[in-house]
């Protein structure tokens, strides 16, 4: 049997292990179990790696991405760039981290990407918004952190400076913050919408619900809206490759 899992805190509802429950009866894929460990410290890490049968990959979620780092015996380019890490791969008991999100939100945003979006407003800095910037880089596209509280010297926008000239020179939008997912679907993150145009592109890494009402206030002014779904089933195709491949050939 061979096992993976998620590591995060809490875990009441996981897309993971239901998408790879419901891959591993599609695809046949014979004695395979993909479980939610809830952990309430990383520190529990250093155990689970002990199990029988042995785990031989994870998924790390919030709030986990950062602290797992110290546990990593090796790391990819990507983590030790941004300092995320969401896939564990095992290899005779050393982890070895990397980061799917990042390919799991390029695949997804270059599919409504224009040459027009050239500059970004990244919502919120946390780890989501950390493999949202690496990307932009890769891509040349130049982009502005916003936040609640960062200090606006070391070059992050507050909320109430997004005003119409910032939202006319910005056509990518990008929310990472949990500002609008379930339960509080009736939230959105504080932008004067009536300002956005069908040049404008929002992308939302929130996937529930479907159209968050940031989503829907874009798409009533005629902007394209791509939510956080696709990112989210990429990623996890991303990380089963990794634990399918060999290290050798893995960067
Ligand atoms: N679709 C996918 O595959 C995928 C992958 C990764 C993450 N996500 C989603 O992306 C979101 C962020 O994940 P994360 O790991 O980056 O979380 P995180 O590390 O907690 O960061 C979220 C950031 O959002 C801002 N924020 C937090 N609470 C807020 C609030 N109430 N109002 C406004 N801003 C708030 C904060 O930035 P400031 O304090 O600077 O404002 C914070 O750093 C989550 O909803 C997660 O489910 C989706």
């Amino acid at each position: 049997m061979r096992v993976f899992g998620l590591i995060g805190f809490p875990l009441s509802h996981s897309f993971s292990k239901k998408y790879f429950g419901e891959k591993f009866l599609r695809e046949q894929i014979p004695d395979c179990r993909y479980e939610a460990f809830e952990l309430s410290s990383i520190d529990q890490v250093s155990d689970l790696i002990k199990n029988e049968p042995p785990l031989q990959g994870f998924n790390i979620t919030i709030p986990y991405k950062q602290e797992i780092i110290p546990f990593l015996h090796k790391a990819s380019k990507v983590v030790k760039q941004i300092g995320a890490c969401n896939c564990v791969k095992i290899v005779d008991q050393q982890l070895i981290g990397y980061n799917t999100d990042v390919e799991g939100f390029k695949q997804s945003l270059q599919k409504k990407l224009l040459p027009v979006h050239k500059q970004a407003l990244v919502l919120g800095t946390g780890g989501a918004a950390k493999a949202v910037a690496y990307v932009l880089e890769e891509a040349g596209i130049s982009y502005q952190y916003v936040s609640r509280n960062k200090a606006q010297r070391t070059g992050y926008l507050h909320y109430d400076q997004v005003d119409d000239e910032v939202l006319r020179t910005h056509l990518l939008i990008i929310n990472t913050t949990p500002t609008g997912m379930y339960p509080r679907i009736d939230e959105a993150p504080a932008l004067n919408y009536e300002a956005l145009t069908p040049q404008h592109f929002l992308f939302d890494l929130t996937y529930n619900p479907e159209k968050t009402l940031f989503l829907q206030k874009g798409e009533s002014r005629g902007a394209a809206i791509q939510n956080g779904y696709d990112m989210l089933v990429i990623q996890a195709e991303e990380s089963w490759k990794i634990w399918n491949t060999a290290l050798e050939e893995l960067s």
